[in-house]
């Protein structure tokens, strides 16, 4: 395979991001299809990013240099089983993954799906069964969060052991604002299950309990909307991590996380970048846009997907991965309920995959 022909399903924030970063910077692929029900917003898109190869693109200005042409195919169901798409990037709301990951097994078509895998842990599990049938691993999650230069470093360190055992983490994961309609539930399986992912990742177990909880809500948020949220997970190797996370912050993206070990501690997500001293004030940007913070993140998930691809290989978070972070955010979604610990029930591994 000389280079990888990728199709994007659901461009919306996330979908157009990636079609860009596949059209104009990823090295061996490029951009062939993209579907959205919003067809205006697809054929838009696909005339901003096609190009002909080698020339500076057949949309003139703009156009994607080398791209070559980028196609709209309404049906998404119709772009994964298209003959001239090698590899799928899933950018749809999770409530159309479940269908359109059970279409990539079918044709057999690598898929960067981007989290949550599904919207609940049943259905996780029969996506990472399906998988199993078919006899290698097509599926990647998009928890973008394991390529961010930080977090990287930060797992390359506790993993040494330089710093001893470590024994837990304080997240926070705060947004300036989300958009009308972000509901309680959707904090912890939209916003929260990052940091799931990242507290197995990072402290290499599963996470047996969650406990999420609530102080009384910001007054800026919908009514009955419960932002802030507090989180604690028990992991299975007696690890423990904790999370805020605010979704209507006001002021802007952050994302923080402290290990603590048994001799130091490491933070990551100061923001430390350029520091300034000016108009009577002293300090940095703080940017809105999760897409500014995780840029590099993103670009490197995609380009090593990508490579991984081509060599008919996962790089990143599997299937399974995509099912643990699901049901502990099924777990996570009664706790908030009932205010009480809930425990998380995962199914056999060995059993599933063995
Ligand atoms: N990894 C991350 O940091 C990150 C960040 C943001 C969003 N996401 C995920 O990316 C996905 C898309 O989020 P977004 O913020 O871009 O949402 P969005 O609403 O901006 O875009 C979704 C797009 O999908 C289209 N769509 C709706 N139904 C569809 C269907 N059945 N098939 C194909 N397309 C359909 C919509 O028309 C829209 O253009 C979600 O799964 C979300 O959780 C991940």
């Amino acid at each position: 395979m000389s280079e990888l022909r990728v199709g994007v399903v659901g461009v919306g924030i996330m979908g157009a991001d990636h079609a860009e970063r596949v059209a104009r910077q990823t090295s061996g692929a490029r951009l062939v299809a993209v579907s959205d029900p919003d067809t205006a917003r697809a054929e838009a898109l696909a005339a901003r990013l096609s190009g002909t190869a080698g020339a500076s693109g057949a949309a003139g200005f703009g156009g994607a240099p080398g791209n070559g042409p980028v196609r709209v195919i309404n049906d998404p169901l119709e772009l994964i089983a298209a003959a001239d798409v090698d590899a799928v990037i899933l950018a749809s709301p999770g409530f159309a993954h479940a269908e359109q990951l059970f279409a990539c097994l079918e044709h057999g078509k690598p898929v960067l799906c981007e989290k949550p895998l599904t919207m609940d842990a049943a259905s996780a599990l029969q996506v990472v069964e399906a998988e199993h049938k078919v006899g290698r691993q097509l599926i990647q999650v998009g928890f973008m969060r394991r390529f961010d230069p930080e977090y990287a470093e930060l797992k390359q360190l506790l993993d040494s052991g330089e710093l001893g055992r470590t024994l837990l983490l304080h997240n926070v994961h705060r947004n300036q604002s989300a958009p009308p309609g972000f509901r309680s539930e959707m904090i912890v399986r939209d916003s929260m299950v990052h940091e799931v992912d990242i507290a197995r990742w990072l402290l290499d177990a599963e996470i047996t309990q969650i406990t999420v909880q609530a102080p009384k809500p910001s007054s800026l948020v919908d009514d009955g909307v419960r932002d802030p949220q507090l989180a604690v997970f028990q992991l299975a190797n007696g690890t423990m991590a904790d999370v805020e996370v605010f979704v209507n912050f006001q002021v802007g993206y952050e994302v923080r996380c402290e290990a603590v070990a048994e001799r130091g501690s490491a933070t990551i997500g100061l923001g430390s970048g350029v520091f300034t001293r000016a108009d009577g004030q002293w300090g940095g940007a703080m940017p809105a846009d999760f897409r500014v913070r995780f840029a590099r993140a993103y670009d490197i998930e995609v380009q090593r997907w990508v490579d991984a691809t081509v060599r008919g290989e996962i790089d990143g978070p599997t299937a399974w991965d995509g099912y643990a972070a699901a049901a502990v955010c099924e777990a996570g979604i009664e706790s908030l309920t009932s205010g009480r610990p809930v425990d998380v029930t995962l199914a056999d591994k060995d059993e599933v995959l063995g």
